[in-house]
């Protein structure tokens, strides 16, 4: 039984294929390096040692999501990460997201429909939740109206799977709402590979410690939290990896309680953007040049998880601190 991985040459995919190798499994790669690079796949085996089969094609071409499983016929389950993922973009050009986000997943429910027995995961993120009322936040907090197609595609991709494994008793399906993913492998072989300014906080901080950066903007000091800025819930890569095979053996062995469930898969801590510049400073020991700027249209004032259920049904625990994830994406970061 093999395991596709879809967009395994990303940043979260290349964590979990490496995750996946070494517990035992047989990976296919599909990604279509439209926002990765091939060099990631050296990357995953000089840590493992082991070569995945992968497979460069492009998800929303039907006839070649069909030709790939008649190909490979002994697909167990799938990871499903390939999609676009930047907010800004989405708002600019919704319709690439529709398409890529969703076509896609379409068609990769479609094929496994036809199966004995499949297993689903899917890359969800908190981002469904928009500003929560309440923190922290759990699986029942409500499903608030997308700020964003990108935010929209998340939402409706698990609305799909869910109508699907109604009707398809084969299926079992797990979404994973990730909250903040930072870091990389302690080997510093793989790690984030932001393509162009980086949109995202942490490959910010450790591009402007390196000095590609000139300075970070911390966008907006006045919410209403303790120190003005906004709050997240930050995980390390590696952690948020291994809540992938945790979930994918809880469902290869059928223990799911129902064929499709969903969970926060955070650490539980709130950080906010001055505290992960101050953790940052404090664990590589650089000083970071940044000034306050006005806030980024779209954020929310506060995401962190309530990981109750992560913890006790999923079975999964987040292990690596704040500092940590930040040690290990600025190692990562002075080898590129
Ligand atoms: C974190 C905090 C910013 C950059 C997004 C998506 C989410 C997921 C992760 C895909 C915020 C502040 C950031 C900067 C800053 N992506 N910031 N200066 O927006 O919480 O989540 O990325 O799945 O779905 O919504 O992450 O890293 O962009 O921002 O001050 O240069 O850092 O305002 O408070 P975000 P982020």
């Amino acid at each position: 039984m093999k395991i596709l991985v879809t967009g395994g040459l990303g940043f979260i995919g290349s964590h979990v294929v490496v995750r996946l190798q070494e517990e035992g499994f047989d990976v296919v790669i599909i990604d279509n390096l439209s926002n990765s690079d091939i060099k990631v796949l050296d990357g995953i085996v000089a840590i493992t040692g082991i070569t995945p089969a992968f497979e460069q094609l492009d998800l929303r071409e039907k006839s070649a999501v069909s030709n790939f499983f008649n190909t490979y016929d002994d697909i167990g389950g799938v990871i499903h990460f390939a999609a676009s993922k930047a907010v800004g973009e989405s708002v600019e050009n919704p319709l690439l997201y529709y398409e890529n986000n969703i076509g896609t997943l379409v068609y990769l429910l479609q094929e496994l429909q036809k199966k004995e027995q499949a297993s689903f995961i899917f890359s969800s993120s908190c981002t469904v939740y928009g500003q929560a009322d309440q923190m922290p936040i759990t699986e029942m907090a409500a499903i608030k109206k997308a700020e964003s197609p990108y935010g929209n595609t998340k939402q409706i991709g698990e609305e799909i799977i869910q109508d699907t494994c109604r009707v398809s008793p084969n299926i079992n399906a797990t979404a994973l709402r990730y909250f903040n993913p930072i870091g990389a492998h302690q080997s510093a072989l793989i790690g984030e590979l932001p393509i162009g300014v980086p949109q995202n906080l942490v490959p910010y901080i450790t591009q402007t410690a390196t000095g590609q950066r000139e300075q970070l903007s911390v966008f907006g000091d006045n919410y209403p939290t303790p120190d003005g800025t906004a709050i997240r819930d930050y995980i390390h890569v590696v952690d948020l990896a291994q809540a992938h095979v945790t979930a994918l053996k809880k469902l290869l062995k059928n223990e799911q309680a129902t064929n499709f469930d969903f969970y926060n898969v955070g650490t539980g801590k709130g950080s906010s953007v001055l505290e992960v510049i101050t953790a940052f400073e404090t664990v590589t020991g650089k000083k970071l040049n940044y000034k306050i700027v006005d806030k980024r249209e779209g954020d929310v004032t506060q995401a962190f998880a309530d990981t109750t259920k992560a913890n006790n049904v999923l079975g999964w625990k987040a292990e690596h601190t704040l500092e940590q994830a930040l040690l290990s994406a600025w190692n990562w970061e002075q080898k590129q």
